[in-house]
C-alpha cells in the first residue's frame, strides 16, 4: 500500500488515500500520515468504515488518548460521542445541558485547551450523518494566522500566556451549557499563546473560544485582543469547510488549527460522530513559564 496525499486548499488541509485503517498500516505508511498531518494540519481520510475499537487502535498509534470529560456521554472512556442522539437511540432534549454543551462546538475552538495538558490531535469519524444535510465541520489554520501577524504582533504573541476555560466558552455560548461539576473540576488553565511544531518548526497562534484573557492584561484588553485575532484568523477566505460523506474520518492537529461544527436539524434528524483525542506532551506552561515540546 502507499499513502497518497493531495492538498485540499492552497494553505492547509489534505486528503489521504490509498490505505485502509481497518486492514492495518505499516510503520512507514503510518509515519507518512503523521508527517502529512503535521505539514497540512488537517487530514481527510475518505472511505474508512470504522468501529470504536478500530478508531481507538489507530488513534493510540498517534499518542496517549484522553479520557472523556466529566458530565459528557461516555465520560471516563476514550470515546467522545459528538451527537444529538443518546446511547439509547433517543434524541437529546435540545434545551438540555448536554445538547447545549455539544452545540457550543459551533464556536471556533481547539480541543481540550481548557485542560492543563491540551490535546495534540483529534480524530473524528462519521457514523451517522443528517439525511437532510448540514452538520459540516469548518477548519482554519492557526499557523497561517501566526504568519499573518505583523512582526510586532508576533513578538507580543510569542510572550503571552492565555487563560483557557471550558466554563467561559460554554456560558458565553449559552447560560447553562456547562454543568456545576464541569465548572468545579475544570478550572481555568494557562496555555502558551504561540505553539511551535517540533516536527516542522512552524509556529501557530493557539487561540480559541476557550480563551478568557491573557496574563498581565485586564479582561477587557485581553478579550479585545483575542477577538481581533480570532476574527482575522477565521475570515471566510481562510476556512476549509468539510461536507461529510459516509465513512469519512478526519484527523487534525489542535496545535495548528481551529475548527467548529455547523448547524443541522437537531430535532428531526440524526448526527453521530465519534471523536478520539490524543494528548499533547504535557502542560504548555509550568511555574509561570512557557514550555516547548522536546
Ligand atoms: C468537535 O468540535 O470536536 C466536533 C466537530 C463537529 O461535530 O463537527
Amino acid at each position: 500500500m502507499a499513502v497518497y496525499i493531495s492538498p485540499l486548499t492552497e494553505g492547509f488541509g489534505a486528503s489521504a488515500t490509498g490505505f485502509s485503517i481497518r486492514d492495518g498500516l505499516s510503520e512507514s505508511d503510518f509515519r507518512d500520515i503523521e508527517l502529512a498531518l503535521n505539514a497540512y494540519g488537517v487530514l481527510v481520510m475518505p472511505d474508512q468504515p470504522l468501529d470504536d475499537e478500530a478508531q481507538v487502535a489507530f488513534s493510540e498509534r498517534l499518542g496517549p488518548l484522553e479520557e472523556t470529560l466529566v458530565g459528557a456521554v461516555g465520560a471516563g472512556s476514550k470515546i467522545v460521542r459528538v451527537a444529538n442522539v443518546l446511547p439509547d437511540g433517543t434524541l437529546k432534549d435540545p434545551d438540555s445541558q448536554q445538547a447545549l454543551f455539544t452545540r457550543a462546538n459551533f464556536l471556533w475552538h481547539t480541543d481540550s485547551s481548557f485542560k492543563a495538558t491540551p490535546a495534540k490531535y483529534s480524530m473524528l469519524s462519521a457514523r451517522e450523518l443528517p439525511r437532510a444535510g448540514g452538520g459540516d465541520t469548518e477548519f482554519v489554520s492557526t499557523a497561517a494566522a501566526y504568519d499573518a501577524l505583523s512582526p510586532d504582533e508576533q513578538a507580543l504573541a510569542d510572550r503571552l500566556i492565555a487563560i483557557h476555560s471550558i466554563a467561559w466558552s460554554r456560558e458565553k455560548f449559552a447560560p447553562g451549557a456547562s454543568s456545576e461539576e464541569q465548572r468545579r473540576r475544570l478550572p481555568p488553565v494557562p496555555q502558551a499563546l504561540v505553539r511551535t511544531n517540533p516536527m516542522t518548526g512552524r509556529k501557530s497562534l493557539h487561540i480559541a473560544s476557550h480563551v478568557m484573557g491573557f496574563e498581565g492584561m485586564s479582561d477587557a484588553e485581553g478579550q479585545a485582543l483575542h477577538d481581533a485575532w480570532l476574527e482575522r484568523a477565521t475570515a471566510p477566505d481562510r476556512i476549509y469547510r468539510h461536507r461529510w460523506s459516509p465513512h469519512d474520518a478526519i484527523i487534525w492537529d489542535n496545535r495548528a488549527t481551529m475548527h467548529r461544527a455547523t448547524p443541522y436539524d437537531e430535532t428531526g434528524d440524526r448526527r453521530i460522530m465519534i471523536r478520539t483525542t490524543i494528548s499533547d506532551f504535557g502542560p504548555t506552561v509550568r511555574d509561570g513559564a512557557i514550555v516547548e515540546a522536546a
